[in-house]
């Protein structure tokens, strides 16, 4: 691969700022966001599908991306349960994502951002963070809610489709707060 098109070696000054140029024009991407739940097949598949439309919607696919994992890695390889995927459909999100645990080297590395569900995840995320200030990156998806009406985003694995609602219901205020916090 020395001499491939894909092998940049940054040899000199010059050759570094047209390595900048490049990535500025080909990678522009500079806001990475990991949303986090407990078993990666509801709320943060749910969080990362309204997030995914608003990057969408204001057109912003190359300044902001998102993913999605789970703290435990129960249903790792799955996709998101059906009553998510249905009750987030009705409402115009693509729910896509495949369930997987947090990687916590590659995924306090990647991301800007570490988006919890609730104070579980947070505390497991602070037990899973490498040394060094990745817990900084950790914060909680009602923080940026604009509604204000809840502190966290309740578990609804066990629950009806009322309880799958409202996990929308707060993600979708959630996640326009987020963006905004982001581009404002
Ligand atoms: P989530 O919901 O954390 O929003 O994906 C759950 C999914 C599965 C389980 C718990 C919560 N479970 O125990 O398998």
């Amino acid at each position: 691969m020395a001499n491939s098109y894909f092998s940049v070696k940054v040899q000199n000054e010059k050759q570094k700022t047209f390595y900048s140029f490049l990535c500025s024009v080909f990678l522009t991407i500079t806001m990475r966001i990991l949303f986090v739940c407990l078993g990666n097949i509801c709320r943060s598949p749910a969080a990362e599908a309204i997030f995914t439309h608003l990057i969408e919607q204001n057109k912003l696919w190359k300044t902001i991306s998102c993913d999605s994992a789970g703290t435990a890695g129960y249903h790792e390889g799955q996709g998101a349960y059906p009553k998510m995927i249905n009750v987030a459909g009705k409402r115009g999100y693509k729910v896509t994502s495949i369930s997987r645990q947090v990687r916590p080297d590659e995924d306090f590395e990647e991301f800007d951002l570490i988006v919890a569900m609730d104070n579980q995840n947070i505390a497991d995320l602070n037990r899973m963070a490498p040394l060094g200030n990745a817990k900084a990156k950790i914060c909680k998806m009602t923080d940026f809610a604009l509604r204000k009406n809840y502190t966290y985003v309740p578990d609804p694995y066990y629950g009806d489709t009322r309880d799958y609602e409202l996990v929308i219901d707060i993600l979708e205020d959630a996640c326009e707060g987020l963006l905004q916090s982001i581009t404002n």
